[in-house]
């Protein structure tokens, strides 16, 4: 390959969005590539010429084991969207500048819609002008919801958080036996798709009942058929947890997160809310309708950094997806993203694609109907059949003092 590459990472971090980095780096030292540039705080640092070398921090063996154990984007993040060029041409040259500065033949972009949209837009730039830099997106997301890759990287780890918390979380809350009823609502990040809460029914095995309801945001929410759901479970049994997407929403399209007015209206340069607080409002609402005791607890930032129980099998792909992406470039192709496709037969293989970004950047993967169960407050053993192959295997941090030691940047 002619010239530098430089990687970058975008939008939410995952536990494994590290392993892509690292994947990058070792095939493209692998190809002969002189310098393997990271982009600091993704593309808007870049215009700002933000840039580290990573041979400072990968050079030997132990940084990259380390690096691929660390939660959270090393090379920092952003969520960023890159102007219409017509109105802002100036912004886009920028990007060409400072890759020629560093003598970039091709840049990585690890993320997911949104990041996408970031790697469109530069590969139809370049095309237009006759620029022969190339792009390639690395899918990454918790949320899953990338188009036509079979899953994403970082999806296998939260999921295995997921329901490793929620089957501590159903032991604890079962701890008064009958002696008192205890609900639990548990949030779960995932936005408009509902394949991370869905994770909660993976709790469930011979040692743990699993979780009593899952509410995915691809069902309309009934605050009244949600609470009628809770009496009929509390006549049967005292300790009850229900698993609830952040982005579940009523038929009218509100927001459950913002009918108590403490949903936030600010949005993200993509449109997105930012969506938390449904399982404390829905805590209330059974308080308030039922006399029950009930408890939220939000998952939040945790499913996303929780690289103490990554998924070995996630940690692998998502390192695998950096390598398949210095192989595209190393095939001169541009305006793509890798895709992990799901091999034929019985046993779980995961092999490598490529498909082109104008299909992906933007576009949101629901959970299927058809995975939904019937009254709409579960999944069924299809997606278990899916997601089950992605949580296998561990891979744990490397510690020290007693905690995980993590590799940071210097600048
Ligand atoms: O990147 C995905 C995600 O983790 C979503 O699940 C969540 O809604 C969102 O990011 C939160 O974004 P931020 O951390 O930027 O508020």
């Amino acid at each position: 390959m002619r010239g530098n590459v430089i990687v970058g990472q975008s939008g939410g971090p995952t536990a494994v969005i590290n392993a892509s980095v690292a994947g990058v780096y070792a095939a493209a030292k692998r190809a002969g590539v002189n310098k393997v540039y990271g982009m600091v705080y993704g593309i808007q640092g870049f215009l700002e010429d933000k840039v580290l070398d990573l041979d400072e921090y990968l050079a030997d063996e132990a940084g990259m084991e380390l690096l691929k154990r660390t939660p959270s984007a090393f090379l920092g993040s952003c969520r960023y969207k890159l102007p219409d060029v017509w109105s802002n041409e100036e912004q886009f040259e920028k990007v060409f500048e400072v890759m020629e500065k560093y003598d970039i033949s091709c840049m990585f972009y690890i993320g997911g819609n949104d990041s996408m949209d970031t790697v469109k837009m530069l590969s139809d730039y370049a095309k237009q002008k006759g620029k022969n830099q190339c792009f390639i997106g690395i899918p990454k997301t918790i949320d899953n919801d990338l188009p036509i890759t079979d899953h994403c990287p970082g999806y296998g780890s939260a999921a295995k958080y997921i329901a490793t918390s929620l089957k501590e979380i159903i032991r604890d809350n079962a701890v008064y036996g009958d002696y008192r009823t205890a609900i639990l609502l548990v949030e779960i990040m995932g936005r408009h798709a509902g394949w991370l809460t869905a994770a909660a029914a993976l709790a469930k095995d011979d040692s743990c009942e699993g979780v009593d309801a899952i509410y995915l945001p691809e069902r309309d929410f009934n605050l009244d058929e949600f609470l009628r759901k809770v009496k009929e479970l509390a006549e049967r049994k005292k300790s009850i947890v229900i698993a609830v997407s952040e982005g579940v929403r009523l038929g009218n399209g509100r927001f459950v997160c913002e009918l108590d007015g403490a949903g936030s209206e600010k949005t993200d340069v993509f449109g997105h809310k930012q969506l938390s607080g449904c399982g404390a409002f829905l805590a209330g609402l059974i308080q308030e309708k039922t006399g029950y005791k009930a408890r939220a607890v939000e998952f939040s930032t945790l499913q996303r950094a929780a690289s103490h129980i990554a998924s070995l099998t996630d940690i692998e792909e998502a390192f695998r997806a950096g390598e398949a992406a210095v192989e595209a470039a190393l095939e001169e192709k541009t305006g793509m993203m890798v895709t992990l496709l799901r091999g034929e037969g019985d046993s779980y293989r995961c092999l490598t694609g490529l498909y082109d970004i104008h299909a992906i950047a933007n576009q949101e993967r629901k959970v299927p109907t058809e995975w939904i169960t019937e009254d709409g407050c579960g999944v069924t053993k299809e997606y278990e059949v899916y997601a089950r192959p992605l949580i296998q295997g561990e891979l744990f941090p490397i510690y020290e003092n007693g905690i995980p030691k993590h590799l940071v940047r210097k600048v």
